[in-house]
């Protein structure tokens, strides 16, 4: 048997305004992840997927539609490898459409277990181009953000540069964060607020590209205060992050009470995470006070709570 995976991830800055150009940060979560586990069928018995998490099972020749099937077609063809008899359980521990990458982490999960299947490992900048197509194909205008820190599970800096590749760089962590992420339990798929924030830059661009550049500004400034450690100084740049993604309208009540939830409690900073309408935040702890921020969050109502531990990482 072949067992694949790969991770959820978080924007920690940047996410919207980086559809339009600006740079974002984003990591990956390690410890929480989708897998691919391929066991060969009999010959002629083709591919079969089986997803337990959504009750689902079903062969790509009879659904070529399905997101998954027309991603594993994509990479057999990019693969030259002639259909496997194969059954891949598809599994996720990462919520659906809670702004965690899910769709992202199970898409690079299957074509590694396909890779693998057909004797090969693919670099990260191929998992994630054929995963970016399968998404394009399904959210709209998708940046790239997603499928990349999952494709290569480090911390990144990304910035889209049509018609060209994207910027991706390896981003330097110099102290240990604790990120704790308040899950509000609302669903929102990624398409509807970007759509929105598109419909609204669409009748005022000037307007729009002035909090686009600001969001930038503070990028930059989390870029700096991660490599220097500086947590105080990356906490004022998520805050102020979220006070633009307000003002974008991608924001929702829930959001904005566990966002005010995690600060009360002695976050240095939080914000929404991913698209927002619903989803999940992040806010960055003071050493030792996870434990805090997790109860007040859960008293606001979050559905779920996680901490996160991101380790240092030098470049
Ligand atoms: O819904 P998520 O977490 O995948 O976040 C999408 C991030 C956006 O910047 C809103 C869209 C994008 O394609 O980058």
């Amino acid at each position: 048997m072949i067992k694949t995976s790969a991770p959820a991830k978080i924007i920690l800055c940047g996410e919207h305004a980086v559809v339009y150009g600006r740079p974002a940060i984003a990591l990956p979560l390690s410890d929480v992840r989708a897998y691919a586990e391929a066991s060969p069928s009999v010959p002629g018995a083709g591919l079969r997927f089986v997803a337990p998490d959504l009750g689902e099972s079903w062969a790509p020749a009879d659904s070529p539609q399905h997101p998954m099937s027309e991603l594993a077609a994509a990479a057999m063809a990019h693969l030259g490898a002639p259909a496997p008899n194969l059954t891949i359980i598809l599994r996720s521990g990462i919520p659906i459409a809670g702004g965690m990458g899910s769709g992202a982490a199970i898409g690079a999960a299957l074509v590694r277990a396909l890779a693998a299947a057909a004797g090969r490992e693919l670099p990260p900048a191929e998992v994630s181009a054929l995963v970016y197509a399968s998404e394009a194909r399904y959210h709209g205008t998708p940046s790239g953000i997603d499928n990349t820190v999952i494709a290569y599970e480090q911390a990144i800096w990304f910035q889209r540069q049509p018609p060209g590749p994207p910027l991706i760089a390896p981003v330097s962590i110099g102290a240990p964060l604790s990120l704790v992420i308040g899950d509000t339990g609302v669903r929102s798929a990624t398409h509807m607020p970007v759509g929105a924030l598109r419909t609204r830059w669409q009748a005022d661009p000037a307007a729009y590209e002035v909090l686009f550049d600001a969001v930038a500004e503070q990028v930059q400034r989390a870029l700096e205060a991660l490599a220097a450690g500086d947590l105080a100084g990356l906490g004022s740049a998520l805050d102020a992050n979220q006070s633009l993604l307000e003002r974008m309208g991608v924001s929702s009540p829930e959001l904005d009470r566990l966002v005010g939830a995690a600060r009360a409690a002695g976050a240095l900073g939080a914000k929404l995470s991913g698209a927002g309408w619903g989803g999940v935040m992040i806010s960055l702890a003071p050493a030792g006070g996870q434990e805090a921020i997790a109860a007040a969050l859960r008293e606001a109502g979050a559905a779920r709570v996680r901490v996160a531990a991101v380790a240092a990482q030098a470049v």
